[in-house]
């Protein structure tokens, strides 16, 4: 056999090299890395609701004040004022004031009020909620101070 009579064979045999070799097979099909999240980078912390903290009742008061200040705010009279909820004992339904009634009615919404079942997450519910139960509400008066820049 010449030269010319092995060459297609040396030619599929360097294309199936090529094709299983691990290194084009990684290409072709690349594992999913998680992101590496820097909240550094602010456009994250301000996607995230996490400019203020990155968890806890002063998260959840960002999260508030974005996603729910516009209805539950001082100044209306077309939904009910949030502070002293948990003091007050029963929601407008009857049923008792807890996190897990306050989370469900976040979750499901009611008459007049959108339902946020997909658009929070139950960390993002854990963080309003502890607002709602320990800080509500948002005093338009005194907006929060610049977590970067408080002086002691
Ligand atoms: C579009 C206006 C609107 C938005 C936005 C809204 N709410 Fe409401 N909310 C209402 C209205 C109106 C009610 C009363 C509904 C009812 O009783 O059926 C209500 C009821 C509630 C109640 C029950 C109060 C009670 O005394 O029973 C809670 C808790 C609550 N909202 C929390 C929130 C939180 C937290 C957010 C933000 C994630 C939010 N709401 C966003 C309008 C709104």
């Amino acid at each position: 056999m010449g030269l010319s009579a092995v060459r297609p064979f040396l030619a599929f045999a360097l294309m199936a090299a090529v094709l299983l070799s691990p290194a084009f097979a990684q290409q072709a099909s690349p594992q999913k890395q998680p992101a590496v999240k820097d909240y550094y980078q602010r456009s994250l912390a301000t996607y995230e609701f996490r400019k203020a903290a990155q968890s806890g009742p002063e998260r959840g008061r960002e999260i508030f004040y974005y996603k729910c200040w516009f209805c539950h705010n001082e100044f209306t009279k077309n939904a009910p004022q949030l502070a002293g909820l948990y003091q007050r004992g029963t929601l407008l339904s009857g049923l008792p004031v807890n996190d897990g009634t306050v989370k469900d009615r976040i979750r499901n919404g009611g008459a007049g009020m959108a339902a946020y079942k997909y658009t929070l997450s139950e960390e993002d519910l854990n963080d309003l909620v502890s607002f709602v139960r320990e800080k509500c509400c948002w005093d338009s008066d005194a907006p929060p101070l610049n977590p970067r820049y408080q002086a002691h």
